[in-house]
């Protein structure tokens, strides 16, 4: 595995490799024998959009890991200003040992790991958002065990990166997804197909979440589309999380949320409160994943 870029490129052995390593990381946290494979590494981190979680949980694994961690913001280097992604990619590649990028377009970032030939890693970007998904399903088999077996529901907006990464790790991993969306909210037919698996893109909630093993939400109005949020929260109301959507769910069945959460709008406060220790140890699991994708990649990578 040379980058991180997309669920989709990975295959199932190396999803595997991943989630077991991000087990042992979390057991040896804090521990004297925990590994630090990034030693001597410096990691720049360039942020073209907002993040608490992303950034934070990267900061914190990259010097958990032996390495030093560089915040760039876009608009602190000549990115912001209109320099080319691949010649700000073949400076960085030069001085730096990994990178990690959360920005708009897919493209940039494959572009970036093209050109500057050091471990590359997707921290969101408008299509995918792969570090997440993968720390969910290490929260969901903590929990409830193999993925395979379940059925996971989410609910909302279908087109925005959440659900896409959401859809190739259902290809890949053979779980049942269902996508409950209004039509103009729904993945991209051809990118369900792409990614095989058993996928039901459906405007039906309750046959969405009918006897469900988890029900997944994000927001209603992503990173880029602010100036859509009225209409957005006309079209996509009623698409919410709330006790009435949950009784056709399995009863225990867990609520998970990327965050940040709008309470009232993708999820109601109550059923927000009440599944708030899945959904913060959702957001841990973001540290421990990363963690073992960042010392997966800089074992593979030999300048
Ligand atoms: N879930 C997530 O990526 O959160 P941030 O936007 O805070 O990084
Ligand atoms: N779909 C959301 C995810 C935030 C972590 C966004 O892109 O803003």
């Amino acid at each position: 595995m040379k980058h991180l870029l997309s669920i989709e490129e990975l295959t199932v052995k190396q999803i595997g490799e991943i989630l077991a390593l991000a087990k042992k990381l979390k057991a040896a946290r804090g521990k004297a024998s925990h590994p630090k494979p990034l030693k001597d590494q410096t990691w720049a981190l360039i942020f073209a959009k907002y993040s608490t979680r992303t950034r934070v949980s990267f900061e914190v694994g990259i010097r958990e890991l032996g390495g030093r961690a560089m915040f760039l913001s876009n608009n602190d280097i000549q990115l912001g200003r209109g320099e080319p992604i691949v010649d700000t990619a073949r400076v960085l590649g030069r001085m730096i040992h990994g990178c990690v990028i959360r920005t708009y377009q897919q493209k940039d970032v494959l572009d970036f790991a093209a050109a500057a030939g050091i471990p590359t890693i997707n921290a969101l970007t408008d299509e995918e958002h792969p570090c997440q998904i993968l720390a969910d399903i290490l929260t969901i088999e903590e929990k409830l065990g193999p993925i395979w077996k379940k059925t996971v529901c989410f609910i909302g907006d279908g087109a925005c990166n959440v659900p896409a990464s959401w859809i190739f790790a259902a290809g890949k991993l053979g779980f049942d997804l269902r996508i409950a969306a209004p039509r103009k909210y729904q993945p991209a037919a051809d990118l369900v197909k792409r990614a095989g698996g058993r996928i039901l893109v459906t405007e039906d909630r309750a046959k969405a979440s009918n006897g469900a093993d988890v029900i997944y939400s994000d927001t209603w109005i992503s990173m880029g589309k602010e100036e859509e949020e009225a209409q957005r929260l006309a079209e996509l109301d009623g698409y919410q999380i709330n006790d009435r959507l949950l009784a056709h769910a399995k009863p225990k069945a867990l609520v998970m949320h990327c965050l940040p959460a709008y309470r009232g709008k993708e999820i109601t406060d109550d059923v927000f409160e009440r599944h708030a220790q899945t959904i913060f140890d959702q957001a841990e699991n973001r540290l421990h994943v990363q963690k073992a994708i960042m010392a997966l990649l800089a074992k593979s990578w030999r300048r």
